[in-house]
């Protein structure tokens, strides 16, 4: 990761967004401009992100951050992209619960204007865990915070999925219900099975994505099925990791990234938090850094979330192997992508394209824990 460039994810080019923007935007409020565009430096490889600011005498909000669904004439990393249900979610959570998301401004679901239906939104000022290079290389911000100013972002940041999860009434967020039978669990696992299958229509199997599988059926929570219409099944926020909030300092300012948000148990997202963490913990330490080998630990995030919310994680090596799983399925869909643009060429084992492949199997054969 350290070695290779920012994964390709766009064929469009950023002059004439702005361009096409300042059309639509001048639709909307008249007399405005967008100017200033600019792309993030770090963290996506989905949505596009387009920040800029509005130059009109009175804009609702001077600058603002726009995400815009996937090129479908790129390679995209999802096979759709609904960006009204993202712009729902936001809101709802703005709605219901006391977690800072960003203001939103406007949604365009016309294709016309830019290309693809987008939104648009407050842009929050603060700093996000990078991803590249990681946050838990030497020379990111996180790495040269203090041990007490890292825990202070974890305790806040337990404490945002807590309260997404105790705030935001589940018969609201129906429309994140996942299609199919069974409980919120199980739609959400067969969901992730026909996103493999879409990533590998036109591609060889992966045995180790495979596996994964198998382990889950084996392996699945008892009472995860009873849960289902209990308390249990909640708004989920779906990628939910630290590389997604913007901080004030160590203190969350904004919760992004609605994209994978679905109705689900609490432990998708602690399994997600937990895990994703250490994707890039164990990147880091197989480079020859010691990494943040105390930040978001499982044990510590179980008991905090137990103690913010009275629910005991349960069942968490499933959750977390089924996060680590879930990722693997991405990383291979992101390597297609790459050999698809030529960037590298495809190797003989699929699973050799799994960044995390000997994390996965240390988990399926139990002993990664
Ligand atoms: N509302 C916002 N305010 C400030 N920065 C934003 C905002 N939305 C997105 N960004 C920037 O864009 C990056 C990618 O946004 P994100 O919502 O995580 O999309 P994705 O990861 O799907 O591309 C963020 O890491 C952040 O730097
Ligand atoms: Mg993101």
């Amino acid at each position: 990761m350290s070695s290779t460039p920012r994964p390709r994810t766009t064929t469009r080019e950023p002059a004439e967004l702005t361009r096409r923007l300042s059309a639509w935007l001048s639709t909307r409020l008249p007399g405005a401009r967008a100017v200033a565009a600019t792309v993030p430096a770090s963290n996506g490889m989905s949505s596009e992100t387009l920040l800029f600011d509005i130059d009109h005498p009175r804009p609702p909000v001077r600058s603002c951050a726009l995400r815009l669904a996937a090129d479908p004439a790129a390679y995209t990393v999802f096979p759709t992209y609904d960006m009204a249900r993202q712009y729902r979610t936001t809101r709802l959570v703005a709605e219901y619960t006391d977690v800072p998301v960003p203001r939103t401004l406007w949604l365009e679901e016309d294709p016309a204007p830019l290309g693809a239906p987008f939104f648009v939104m407050e842009r929050v000022q603060g700093r996000v865990p990078p991803d590249v290079m990681p946050y838990t290389y030497e020379g990111s911000w996180l790495h040269a915070a203090t041990d007490a100013e890292r825990a202070a972002l974890e305790a806040d940041t337990v404490s945002v999925l807590a309260r997404i999860h105790d705030q935001v009434p589940a018969e609201r967020a129906a429309f994140l219900g996942l299609p199919g039978r069974g409980s919120a669990l199980r739609r959400h696992v067969a969901a992730q099975r026909a996103y493999y299958a879409w990533v590998v229509a036109e591609h060889e199997p992966s045995p180790l994505i495979e596996r994964g599988f198998a382990w889950l059926a084996e392996h699945w929570p008892p009472t995860a099925d009873a849960a289902a219409d209990t308390d249990d099944t909640v708004l989920t926020w779906g990628d939910a990791r630290i590389g997604n909030i913007v901080y004030d300092g160590f203190t969350p300012a904004a919760v992004l990234d609605w994209e994978l948000a679905a109705l689900g148990p609490r432990e998708l997202d602690l399994g997600w938090l937990v895990y994703l963490h250490r994707f890039f913990q164990d990147l880091t330490v197989s480079s020859g850094q010691r990494g943040l080998p105390d930040l978001l630990r499982r044990d510590r995030v179980e008991e905090r979330y137990a103690r913010l919310t009275g629910h005991i994680p349960r069942a968490m090596d499933f959750h977390t192997l089924y996060a680590a799983l879930r990722h693997a399925v991405v990383m291979l869909r992101v390597a297609y992508r790459r050999i698809h643009f030529g960037e590298v060429p495809a190797p003989a084992d699929p699973d050799a394209l799994i960044m995390h492949r000997a994390a996965l199997e240390a988990m399926i054969d139990g002993r990664y824990w």
